[in-house]
């Protein structure tokens, strides 16, 4: 037997959806969360048709006074979900006119869910990005206030993780800096595209009414009005490109996140994680473990299917609407959360990190993290860069063989390699000297960087 009919649509058919599929078509689960900006929308909608003479003044006003009251129904937890309702947009219609009557009726004239949902959206994505910013303003200033505390550790730098180098660790830290910096802006210019108003597209081809689509803007605080109604309702590339900042911006936090698990190790012993941010094994007492970093680089994984999963959805439909861009909630809301949640968790876990100069400083004793220093040495006294790098290279090896470090070849030692090598050699070999000499361009040399967290 046919359930009995309830939609808004229901003139044109004899039957009433099927349970089955109304469950599987339904989307309120998810999308109540776009509640706020669905009110939002319809409110800065229904002034604009007032005022426009589209609906009669005192129905506004009733709309208005409705969707005021639902909004708070919603807020504290009173407002009553169902799953005839199919989605947000329609629940909130259905509580409308059950609270004003047929007045209600009116709010969805010059609109279709199409243009509105693409409304929602668009608010929604504009506000995340806000409050994403923040959430990496917040995680910039964990990280310099890391690199100030601990301004002059000196750690080992890394290619191919292997011992390249002597660095700041302040500068390792800076380095996320900068790339979070660019996240920030990929956002922000994200936010540009977003902030274009969709409404007034109705269903796909425009309205009829004398809508003013500039008031809504206004309202809305958008930037500018769609000039295409075809694309306002069918394009979602704004959340494609949010989707793909959040990837890049997981991507960074995965690498710090990968990090901390290899210096908390024993084998780096660089940093200590806090108790309360380590978890232990059900079944190794000693176990001290970096879940939260783990799981910052796991969680990576999932906001990278999600960006996948959008441009599959995206790829091969038709204009303009079709319901499979319905399917762009869970990886939208999914990513906001947890690109949140891996900034958050990282900017708490910062600060309470003890970072463990000692191990640090020792560790750059170890992998001849001075040998270009040396070359470079003896470019300056006229020896070809090439050349000079094949000495040195032979002066390591020596040193491997013999198991000592090259500040310990003595200057005869280092003249059996090359006539050019003279006493001096031995200010190229230090590594506070080897530090303060990369002061071009972004390098290393502290006063570069005491610079650049001033200027943070
Ligand atoms: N829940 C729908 C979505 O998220 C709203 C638009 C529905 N439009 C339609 N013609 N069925 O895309």
């Amino acid at each position: 037997m046919p359930a009995k009919k309830s939609k808004p649509w229901e003139g044109r058919f004899a039957t009433a959806t099927a349970p089955i599929v109304e469950e599987f078509t339904a989307s309120i689960h998810v999308d109540k969360r776009l509640a706020p900006y669905d009110i939002a929308g319809s409110l800065a909608h229904c002034h604009m048709l007032a005022a426009c003479g589209i609906i009669p003044a005192a129905d506004g006003k009733k709309i208005a006074r409705g969707l005021a009251e639902i909004e708070k129904e919603i807020a504290d937890g009173e407002f009553v979900y169902t799953q005839s309702d199919e989605d947000i947009h329609m629940a909130i219609e259905r509580r409308l006119i059950e609270k004003i009557g047929p007045a209600g009726g009116r709010l969805h004239t010059a609109r279709s869910r199409n243009d509105q949902v693409a409304l929602d959206l668009r608010l929604f994505v504009r506000a995340e990005i806000g409050s994403i910013l923040k959430s990496i303003t917040a995680f910039q200033k964990a990280l310099v206030a890391l690199a100030r505390k601990h301004q002059k550790v000196v750690m080992p730098g890394y290619t191919h993780l292997q011992h390249a180098q002597p660095v700041l660790f302040a500068h390792h830290l800076l380095a996320y800096h900068e790339q979070l910096e660019r996240d920030g802006e990929r956002f922000a210019d994200c936010r540009r595209r977003a902030d274009v108003l969709p409404l007034g597209a109705g269903a796909l081809a425009g309205t009829t009414f004398p809508i003013d689509p500039e008031q809504v803007a206004r309202e809305l605080r958008f930037a500018k009005v769609a000039a295409n109604s075809l694309d306002a309702v069918s394009e979602r590339d704004f959340i494609v490109e949010f989707l793909a900042a959040g990837a890049i911006t997981a991507t960074h936090l995965s690498r710090l996140a990968e990090e901390l698990v290899l210096w908390s190790s024993s084998e780096f012993g660089f940093v200590a994680l806090p108790d309360d941010f380590a978890t232990g094994s059900s079944i190794m007492p000693q176990k001290k473990n970096p879940d939260v970093a783990e799981l910052v680089r796991g969680k990576t994984g999932r906001v990278y299917g999600n960006l996948v999963a959008m441009l599959t959805i995206m790829k091969a439909l038709p204009l303009s609407y079709n319901r499979d861009l319905q399917e762009d909630k869970p990886p939208l809301f999914d990513t906001v959360d947890t690109v949140k949640g891996c900034l958050a968790v990282l900017t708490a876990l910062l600060p309470r990190l003890t970072v463990n100069a000692d191990r640090m400083q020792a560790a750059t004793a170890e992998g001849y993290l001075l040998a270009t220093d040396v070359a470079d040495y003896l470019v300056t006294k006229g020896v070809p860069f090439r050349e000079a790098h094949h000495i040195v290279g032979r002066a390591v090896r020596r040193c491997l063989a013999e198991n000592r470090p090259l500040e310990s070849l003595s200057i005869r030692e280092w003249q059996e390699l090359s006539k050019h090598f003279g006493a001096d050699v031995r200010e190229w070999l230090s590594q506070e000297a080897a530090l303060a000499r990369r002061a071009a361009g972004g390098g290393t040399a502290p006063a570069n960087v005491a610079r650049r967290l001033r200027g943070l």
